[in-house]
Parts: C-alpha cells; sequence; structure tokens
C-alpha cells in the first residue's frame, strides 16, 4: 500500500492530517491547519551529523562566563518592577491584554519616558493614526523630540522605519495589525503574525534593540494568533483590569531575565496612565463608623501584599430560589461558605439572599479569601458590624476549621502597617472562635 504523506498540519499544535481539515483534530481549533511547506519533506529526511567549530564546542558549565542581563530603567518604576529591574538591550516583549485596557495608553507614555531619558524611541502603530496618536500625546503630556511615529500596516516599511530612525527602543502596537505581502494569509492570521513577531524579533536580537509587541487577547484570554508567539518573545506581560473601574495590573507571564511573580499597579485616569505605588487604600472602604456586613482582608498579588475589603448583604428573599450574587469572589466558594455556616451554626439561608461583593472590583479568587467572606456575612446576618481594627484571613474547611494559608507573615505586616491591631488568622482553630474574636459573639450561640 502506497504510504500517505501528511501534507497538513496545525499551526498551533503540529498535529498532521493528509487531507485539508477545518478544525484540528488534536487541539480543537478552527482554521489553523495548513499545507506544510515543501522544505517539510526535505526536513524529514535523516539528518546527518555535522562537527561543531571549535569555538561552538561544548563545554563544562563551570569553564564558561555568564551573561549578566543589564536591566535600564524605563523611568516608569512600575514597569521596571515587572520586568525584574528595567528593559533589557535586545529583549523581546510582548504585552498583551484585552482590548480597550489600556495598552496603547501605557506604551506611549513608556515610550515618552524613555525617549525622556535621551533615548530614540519608534511608536509604529497599525491600528491608529498619527494624529490620533498625537491627539492622546498632548492630552496625557507625551510630547517628546525623540519619540518618533509612525502609522502602518506593512511589515517591510515598519523595518524601513527602523532602519531610518535608528531607534534605541519600538513599540509595535500590535503585532495582529501588521502583515507582510511576502507570507500567505491575512492579517492577524497564524502565519502572519508568526512571522511578523520574527522579523521584528530578529532586529531586536541582532541590533540589541528591545521592542515591545502589543498582543490582542481572544475572549478566552489567550493571545490571538499562535501560542508560538508566546515562545518567540524573551517577556510576556499581561495587563489586565475591569473596565468599569480605573485600577489596571500588569502581570509577567513569562520573563528571561526576571521574576515573574511580580505585579505592576496603574490607574487610568482623564489625564492618561499612572502608577499606583501603594494600592493599600484603593480597595478599602473605610467610613466614619463601622457597618455591618464587612471585614477588611489582605490578599497576596504577585509578591504584593493588598489590602482589600468583603462585603455581605443577608436579605430575606421573595423567591423560592433565593439569589446568590458575587461581584469578585468565586461564587462556587461562597456556597461553600454558606453550606458550612448553615450546617456548624444551625442559621437557616435557604429563604435569603446572598450578595457578595469586593471593593473596587478587585478579584479575591484564593483560598485565604474564605475567612473574611464568611465573617462578612457573619456580621450581615446578625447585623453587627465588625470593629475598625479587625482584618481576617485563612481558608475555611468543610469542618469548620480555619486553615494557615500562604504568605502569613506578610499580610500580618501590611495588616500591621495599615493599623489592623486585631488580625483574625488561620492558627484560630473554628469559625466559631474567629467569630468570636471579631466580636460577632459565638455566633447564634450553636458551636
Ligand atoms: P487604549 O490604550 O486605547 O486601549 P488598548 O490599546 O488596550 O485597546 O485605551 C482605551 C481606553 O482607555 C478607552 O476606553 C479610554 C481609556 N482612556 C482613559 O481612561 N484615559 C486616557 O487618558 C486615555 C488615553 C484612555
Ligand atoms: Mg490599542
Amino acid at each position: 500500500m502506497a504510504k500517505t504523506t501528511n501534507a497538513y498540519a496545525c499551526s498551533e499544535c503540529g498535529w498532521q492530517a493528509a487531507k485539508w481539515v477545518g478544525r484540528c483534530g488534536e487541539c480543537q481549533k478552527w482554521g489553523t491547519v495548513e499545507e506544510r511547506a515543501r522544505r517539510g519533506a526535505t526536513l524529514a529526511r535523516t539528518v546527518a551529523g555535522a562537527a561543531p567549530r571549535e569555538e561552538k564546542r561544548a563545554r563544562p558549565i563551570t569553564e564558561l562566563s555568564g551573561n549578566v542581563a543589564h536591566h535600564r530603567s524605563t523611568g516608569v518604576l512600575e514597569l521596571d518592577r515587572v520586568l525584574g529591574g528595567g528593559i533589557v538591550p535586545g529583549a523581546a516583549i510582548l504585552l498583551s491584554g484585552e482590548p480597550g485596557v489600556g495598552k496603547s495608553t501605557l506604551l506611549l507614555s513608556v515610550a515618552a519616558h524613555v525617549a525622556g531619558q535621551g533615548a530614540r524611541v519608534l511608536y509604529a502603530s497599525g491600528e491608529e493614526s498619527t494624529g490620533q496618536i498625537r491627539l492622546r500625546a498632548e492630552r496625557t503630556g507625551a510630547l517628546h523630540d525623540s519619540l518618533f511615529l509612525a502609522s502602518e500596516t506593512d511589515l517591510a516599511t515598519v523595518l524601513g522605519h527602523i532602519d531610518q530612525v535608528q531607534p534605541d527602543f519600538i513599540v509595535v502596537d500590535s503585532v495582529q495589525t501588521l502583515a507582510s505581502d511576502q507570507i500567505d494569509g491575512s492579517a492577524g492570521g497564524p502565519s502572519q503574525v508568526r512571522e511578523v513577531a520574527a522579523a521584528l524579533i530578529r532586529v531586536a536580537k541582532e541590533r540589541g534593540i528591545p521592542v515591545v509587541l502589543v498582543g490582542h487577547v481572544t475572549k478566552d484570554g489567550s493571545i490571538a494568533g499562535p501560542r508560538l508567539l508566546e515562545h518567540l518573545v524573551d517577556v510576556v506581560c499581561h495587563f489586565e483590569g475591569d473596565r468599569n473601574t480605573a485600577l489596571r495590573f500588569l502581570r509577567s507571564l513569562k520573563n528571561r531575565y526576571g521574576p515573574t511573580d511580580e505585579v505592576g499597579c496603574f490607574e487610568m485616569t482623564g489625564g492618561g496612565i499612572s502608577e499606583v505605588p501603594d494600592p493599600s487604600g484603593l480597595f478599602l472602604s473605610r467610613g466614619a463608623a463601622p457597618v455591618s456586613g464587612t471585614c477588611a482582608t489582605v490578599m497576596i498579588e504577585g509578591r504584593r501584599a493588598l489590602p482589600v475589603e468583603v462585603q455581605a448583604l443577608v436579605a430575606r428573599s421573595a423567591t423560592p430560589n433565593p439569589r446568590r450574587v458575587t461581584n469578585g469572589v468565586d461564587p462556587s466558594r461562597v456556597a461553600m461558605i454558606l453550606a458550612v455556616i448553615e450546617r456548624r451554626h444551625g442559621v437557616t439561608l435557604h429563604d435569603q439572599d446572598v450578595y457578595v461583593s469586593t471593593v473596587g472590583g478587585v478579584k479575591l479568587t484564593e483560598p485565604a479569601a474564605d475567612l473574611p467572606i464568611a465573617l462578612a456575612i457573619m456580621s450581615a446576618i446578625q447585623d453587627l458590624a465588625l470593629p475598625h481594627t479587625v482584618a481576617a484571613f485563612g481558608e475555611l474547611s468543610l469542618a469548620g476549621e480555619v486553615r494557615p494559608v500562604i504568605g502569613d507573615q506578610q499580610r500580618h505586616r501590611e495588616a500591621a502597617r495599615l493599623g489592623y491591631i486585631h488580625v483574625i488568622a488561620g492558627g484560630t482553630e473554628t469559625l466559631g472562635q474567629a467569630s468570636q474574636a471579631a466580636g460577632l459573639g459565638s455566633f447564634l450561640g450553636r458551636e
């Protein structure tokens, strides 16, 4: 029988097929199966070994000297923090984020800061006209003589701009809008995105110029275009935030030059984007008098401890199916906490609507949020406020025990810094004891 050759392959996962199909049989993505180039056939032949040149010879690791990455500050300290100290020459950085989150605004500000340090910066945009960008720069104070703008969607022309401007720093917004007529497929398609990114990264590496590529994310949160993009670049940063609030977080998901657990905080304002070096006050709504149904906690974001306030409201339900509405917290976690309170404390909640939310729309998904959520709900049920000085964090077990969580010490330090002198955390044995420590009594007397 004649051997069938797999002439088609998925650009995402490498799955091969003899015939073209619309959907990959492996990763189930649509439109990623493409005809493999002819060179694929030559690659399949056996590769003979070739003797490496003397200077390329593999050596014991102890005989080699390391390349030290020299980080250069961008002037935007929150970005420097995420990048591990600044930008490394020749680094390829991918900035991903949903449309409208503020990627262009952030990068224009970064570009202006870098230009302000005497560097030549090229900002190439395939999304906006130079007029639009100039207007925004005027509004946000990002005008600078050595910041060069180009509005361009053709890859070759962008490379031409790089030759002409001879920049020290390049921003390309976005990698999905650039295309080359040498490559098949439409702009934003897997092959175009891959080749465009590869061409720009080559420039970065050859000339030692750092380049930032903007990448849009699809609705499911992955970076549009092939995952390969993430492998090509040195650093992947994700910019995120709720569009209804002004706060934005910048996280590094991959960093060849530094740690990946740092978070940068920014705020979108009418006058552009500004850094938030101390976000401690943002998620607290400390009024003059304590209000029932609220509990302060300290969450850990990357390496940062952030104080957050949890709010709960418990009200008689008018429907047979009471509502469980959550905002910023995990609904299944809340359901579990409600069950623990019902079961362990003999409270009936099946005729009550329960609303739980965080202040400022921050996402509080770690297990440490269990205890503050529980205390907020218990405070709401009793209509008894916790004192202003109380903060809590801890994981709740189904047996109603409070368990310690990671980052305990850091959370305690941050809580103390902000004046929470009564901190209830793991180590308190049960939810009933935690409730007592928080001033809510032993909670309906059942424990
Ligand atoms: P933008 O940077 O264009 O987002 P992206 O490049 O990620 O698509 O930002 C778009 C949003 O930011 C827009 O809805 C308005 C808001 N914005 C501000 O709040 N303040 C500002 O100074 C600017 C320029 C934009
Ligand atoms: Mg944009």
